[in-house]
């Protein structure tokens, strides 16, 4: 059985996987020091088993795997809208303000109304509709769909800001009679960013919203929901063993890169939580440091309920970060096993390892490491077996013209 780990010399170190993830493990070390090869020579390992592995794949660095199952969100996966939490859509929308949160919560329903009771596209408008109307609607919805339109929720969200005349012909048998325009414009910039965003072609890939215009080939390509494919997935339907989400599409975009990596996370506890499978589930997450929540948020985020509670339902982490140092201490104190490619930085490495690994790990190799595992005390050399896939990561090399080397100018 092949190795992914060996000594310097070569010999073949068996790791026992259980040691090894079960109690999650982190890789650190700079920049070409091999973190995103040992992930993926660990990720072929776990093929090797038939052990299963979600890889999330921020810079599409994993697409070579032979025998992964890819979904790729904005291109061919979404995350619906219309199937998140109202506390992740406001995240989504940008909205503080308490009073836009109430809104978002009414107009959520009042969508849902138009679509599965009135069978209506569009908003639903509210104004000069009695509330005992009103109210039979939300019954109603309770034994109907759920699902709405989250492209029009901008839109709704003004609908939303109606009361009665001001003068003695106010019905307060009405939801509304009039636009409250002052407090729209109170509100207008959250409102109108979140009506661009909710227009944005991109956005609409990601969010799976329909759209109204824009044609072309790829757009035409079929959308999967990431919720309902992690279900699957967990839920051991798939013939492959390894599922990569690749969200290297909104690398870019920080705040919604965070945003979508929590939720997912939040979803795959959430459907292991529900479900009777105890087969371990492994998921590798490569570059971090990319999605660390604020310290604010550290204890209520995706990655830390993960790392907290997975265990009870089979979900390790494998996450790699170049220095341990992004990480807040409580992620950090997660971690049972570690593995540590080459660090330069004293205090990077003594955040994880002891002092006497001060000397060595600044000296090391691509691919090797200091490993410390879990209940073990004394950190291992290994040397990771580089993996069989192909990872185009390799930096773009100074072309010379001349042969010589660059010569500093002497005064
Ligand atoms: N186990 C290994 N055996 C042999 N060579 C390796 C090994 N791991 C990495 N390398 C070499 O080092 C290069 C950089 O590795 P890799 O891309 O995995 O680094 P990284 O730590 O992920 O870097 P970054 O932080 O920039 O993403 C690889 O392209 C490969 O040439
Ligand atoms: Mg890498």
């Amino acid at each position: 059985m092949a190795q992914f780990i060996q000594t310097k010399h070569g010999k073949p170190v068996l790791v026992n996987l259980n040691q090894l993830l079960s109690h999650h493990l982190l890789i650190t070390g700079m920049t070409g020091s091999g973190k995103s090869s040992t992930l993926l020579s660990l990720a072929e390992q776990l093929q090797r088993e038939n052990h299963i592995g979600i890889i999330f794949d921020a810079t599409g660095e994993f697409n070579h795997l032979h025998d992964a199952i890819i979904y790729k969100l904005g291109v061919n996966a979404n995350l619906p809208l219309s199937q998140l939490s109202v506390d992740n859509i406001a995240r989504i929308l940008s909205f503080d303000a308490s009073t836009l949160y109430k809104k978002l919560v009414a107009a959520v329903q009042s969508l849902k109304i138009n679509q599965n009771i009135m069978h209506q596209s569009g908003t639903y408008i509210k104004i000069n509709q009695e509330l005992i109307t009103y109210n039979k609607r939300v019954q109603a919805l309770r034994y109907a769909g759920s699902d709405y339109d989250a492209s029009k929720l901008a839109d709704q969200i003004t609908e939303e800001f109606i009361q009665p005349l001001e003068n003695s012909t106010a019905n307060f048998n009405f939801l509304g009679q009039q636009y409250n325009h002052a407090e729209i414009q109170k509100y207008w910039d959250d409102i109108l960013h979140a009506k661009l965003l909710l227009s944005n072609r991109h956005t609409q890939k990601v969010f799976g919203l329909p759209h109204s215009f824009a044609n072309s080939n790829q757009d035409n390509e079929t959308q999967f929901d990431l919720i309902y494919v992690l279900k699957l997935f967990s839920g051991m339907k798939s013939r492959h063993r390894t599922l990569i989400i690749d969200i290297s599409d909104i690398q870019d975009d920080t705040k919604t890169s965070q945003l979508v990596m929590d939720i997912l996370l939040k979803q795959l506890l959430f459907i292991r939580a529900k479900s009777n499978l105890r087969l371990p589930v492994t998921v590798l997450l490569d570059e971090y440091h990319r999605y660390v929540p604020k310290n604010a948020e550290v204890m209520d985020s995706g990655v830390f309920k993960l790392l907290r509670e997975g265990r009870k339902y089979g979900l390790y982490a494998v996450l790699s970060t170049q220095s341990p140092l992004d990480l807040p201490t409580q992620i950090r104190g997660q971690f049972g096993s570690v593995l540590a490619h080459r660090l330069q930085d004293s205090s990077e490495i003594d955040s994880i390892l002891a002092k006497q690994s001060r000397k060595k790990l600044p000296q090391l190799a691509n691919g090797d490491g200091l490993l410390k595992l879990y209940e073990s005390k004394k950190p291992k050399l290994v040397h990771v077996v580089a993996p069989e896939t192909q990872h185009d990561t390799d930096s773009p090399r100074f072309l010379m013209a001349s042969q010589d080397d660059f010569h500093f100018i002497n005064q």
